[in-house]
């Protein structure tokens, strides 16, 4: 808070105070006793049948609101309320906050070093860590790969047991861990994809995705463009690819960037580079243990 509004909520919190103050003082009139016991405010309504006692407020009552005023000022010396001042007291709702994260973290850390033990095939068994798993998998990788880990376009189905890098508990926890990026370049302008070249290659991309009913001579035509725009280098002869490096297995007909032919095109012509986010620093190796273990489940 800069020193302008600093002094502008101190001023403004102690004059409205002083302003309570005042409307009681105000209000009061008469102090107890004073009155004359018919004395009237000269007030009269319904043609003079009615009119209104002066009579002071009862000290009991007026007590009270001295007593709020007392409370609000004591409350604003210990507490932060006055512009940049932090309260005797030293309390913030940021430090509260931290100590309690402190506290369940404190809970929560022997019964994550205790999973840690447990190999990641038997940590998928055990329900009650497969039930943290699912609720850090909702706080953290819903929001990309859905709730239930089917994924979206662009981001991976990761409970189909289709992997790209790789389904080995080892690969999983290096992918959570260290993130992973892809990178395919795009293809446009290649001899290979001139005249029929690149509805043949989407359609061999089909083919060898498992699709059923394209014709042999498209099939062979494809085959060649596969081979001569350099496919191979990646998704290699057999389309199978390779998980140390990312490159897809074409052949499991899993497609993060849609299957359909336009789709398929667009992929070979502009390229694609998913990221998947690096959770070492967010998440630990701990928590990240479970996270795989939970991944691992949905898809043994
Ligand atoms: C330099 C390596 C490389 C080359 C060459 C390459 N790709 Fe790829 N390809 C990749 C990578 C890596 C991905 C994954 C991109 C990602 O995950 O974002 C990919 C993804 C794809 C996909 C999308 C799969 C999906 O899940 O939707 C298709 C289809 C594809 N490639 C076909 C081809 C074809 C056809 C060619 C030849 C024209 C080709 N690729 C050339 C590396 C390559
Ligand atoms: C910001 C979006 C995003 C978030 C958040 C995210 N991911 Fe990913 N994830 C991706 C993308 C994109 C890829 C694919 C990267 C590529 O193209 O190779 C991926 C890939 C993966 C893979 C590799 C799949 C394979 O076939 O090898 C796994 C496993 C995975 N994510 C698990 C998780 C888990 C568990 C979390 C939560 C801790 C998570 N992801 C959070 C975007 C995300």
């Amino acid at each position: 808070m800069s020193s302008f509004w600093h002094w502008w909520v101190i001023i403004l919190v102690l004059a409205n105070i002083l302003g309570m103050v005042w409307l009681i003082k105000f209000a009061e009139k008469k102090k107890p006793g004073e009155a004359a016991e018919h004395e009237t405010t000269g007030h009269s309504w319904d043609e003079g049948t009615l009119s209104e006692y002066n009579r002071p407020m009862p000290r009991w009552w007026l007590w009270l609101f001295y007593l709020t005023i007392g409370f609000g000022l004591i409350y604003l010396i210990l507490y932060p309320g006055l512009g940049n001042y932090s309260g005797l007291l030293g309390w913030s709702s940021a430090a509260q906050y931290d100590r309690e994260v402190e506290r369940i973290e404190e809970r929560l850390e022997p019964i994550f070093a205790e999973y840690s033990e447990l190999s990641i095939p038997e940590l998928a068994q055990n329900d009650e860590a497969m039930a943290t798993g699912r609720r850090l998998f909702g706080y953290e990788c819903a929001v990309c790969h859905g709730v239930d880990g089917g994924g979206a376009r662009g981001f991976p189905n990761i409970s189909n047991a289709k992997w790209q890098w790789g389904g080995e508990p080892e690969d999983i926890v290096t992918t959570l861990l260290e993130g992973r990026s892809a990178n395919m370049p795009g293809h446009e302008g290649r001899e290979a994809l001139e005249g029929d070249g690149l509805d043949n290659l989407v359609a061999y991309v089909q083919h060898l995705g498992g699709r059923e009913g394209i014709d042999e001579d498209t099939i062979t035509a494809g085959r060649s463009a596969y081979e001569d725009a350099g496919c191979i280098a990646c998704h290699g002869a057999e389309g199978k690819g390779n998980q140390s490096a990312g490159w897809p297995n074409l052949t499991l007909g899993q497609y993060t960037y849609g299957g359909d032919e336009a789709s398929i095109r667009e992929t070979i012509l502009q390229g694609r580079s998913g990221e998947m986010p690096a959770f070492k620093e967010r998440l630990g190796e701990d928590r990240i243990h479970v996270l795989a273990a939970y991944v691992y489940s949905l898809n043994n």
